[in-house]
């Protein structure tokens, strides 16, 4: 087991706010890539309707070719019941729930109350879902573009509610309002909700603290991260959103400090080539890939 758990979750949060479709065949070549590199655990898409966010029309197809890959777990997003029914037919391994802690963020993404929405994802628990892992992700946990600041006591509610059904709960900084201390805060009096229960950090690096955050969170026991290739990404309902924490300089980051993260940073840069080939027009981030690895690095993995 690799110290660090990364979900990259570039397929779905990085191209569901990019600005050109990347075609079928690319998507299922990148997923290829990125499972090739050592990422065990992808989200590949979401289960939402094509005519809302056309770029992840095709996630059915694509959960099907990341179910081929050995050893991948296979996330897709979904928004409600119907979502969900999609998700497991497709064969996904985990499903996530975006569940927001703002209501206006909330109304705006899947047009429920929060509190609405746990009741959904309640209804998807209750589904016979055998062997399917239900993540309940508490977006807007460190702030919100549309409502401002989202009270600390509405996240931890909203994440104790999810935890009575879902198997994990993630805390997500949606519009990357969030700061280190903040950070450590939110994620101790979660767990102190919730207990082990709590898994995953969803950061973004719109003010540009995502590794700063990540490294706040790792430092209150956090071992899960999501994380986006070229640090695409946001939410098309959030104002202002823009892309998640950069994977390559996530894992460059623990694996210089000798963790090890499963990932092999050279085949990852070989997967960001692909990246940049399907989405040329794109603006694709990262330090570690421009800069490359210091002379003598020794990865963990
Ligand atoms: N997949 C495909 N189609 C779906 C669907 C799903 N998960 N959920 C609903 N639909 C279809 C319905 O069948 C209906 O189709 P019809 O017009 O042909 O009858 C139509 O979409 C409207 O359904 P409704 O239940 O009224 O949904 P809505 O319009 O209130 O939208 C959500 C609610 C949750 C489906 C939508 O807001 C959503 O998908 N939000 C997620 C947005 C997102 O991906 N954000 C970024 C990730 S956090
Ligand atoms: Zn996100």
């Amino acid at each position: 087991m690799p110290d660090i758990h990364i979900c990259e979750v570039g397929p779905r949060d990085g191209l569901q706010n990019a600005r050109h479709l990347m075609a079928t065949d690319a998507k299922k070549a990148w997923v290829t890539a990125l499972a090739a590199a050592g990422l065990r655990e992808i989200e590949v898409g979401s289960f939402v309707p094509p005519k809302l966010i056309p770029a992840m029309a095709d996630t059915g197809d694509i959960v099907r070719h990341a179910r081929s890959i050995a050893g991948l777990k296979v996330v897709a997003l979904a928004p409600n019941l119907k979502g969900f029914e999609r998700a497991l037919e497709a064969g996904a391994h985990k499903v996530t729930f975006p569940v927001s802690a703002s209501r206006l963020h909330s109304e705006s993404n899947v047009r429920m109350t929060p509190d609405a929405m746990v009741d959904e994802v309640r209804r998807c628990a209750a589904h016979p879902h055998p062997g399917v892992e239900i993540e309940g992700a508490v977006s807007t946990a460190f702030g919100c573009t549309l409502q401002g600041a989202v009270p600390e006591e509405e996240v931890v509610r909203i994440a104790a509610r999810l935890a009575e059904f879902c198997d994990c709960v993630a805390l997500a900084d949606t519009v990357g309002y969030a700061n280190p201390a903040q950070v450590k805060r939110l994620f101790r009096k979660v767990r102190q909700a919730v207990g082990d229960k709590l898994e995953a950090a969803h950061l973004h690096n719109t003010r540009g603290l995502g590794l700063a955050n990540a490294l706040a969170a790792y430092e209150e026991g956090v071992r899960h991260f999501d994380s986006s290739m070229g640090g695409l990404g946001g939410c098309p309902f959030a104002p202002g959103a823009s892309g998640n924490v950069i994977t390559e300089d996530l894992v460059f980051m623990f694996e210089a400090m000798g963790l090890d993260t499963g990932v092999d940073l050279e085949k990852l840069f070989r997967a960001r080539e692909l990246l940049v080939r399907a989405l040329p027009q794109e603006p694709i981030y990262g330090h570690t890939p421009l800069a490359g690895l210091p002379k003598g690095f020794a990865a963990h993995a």
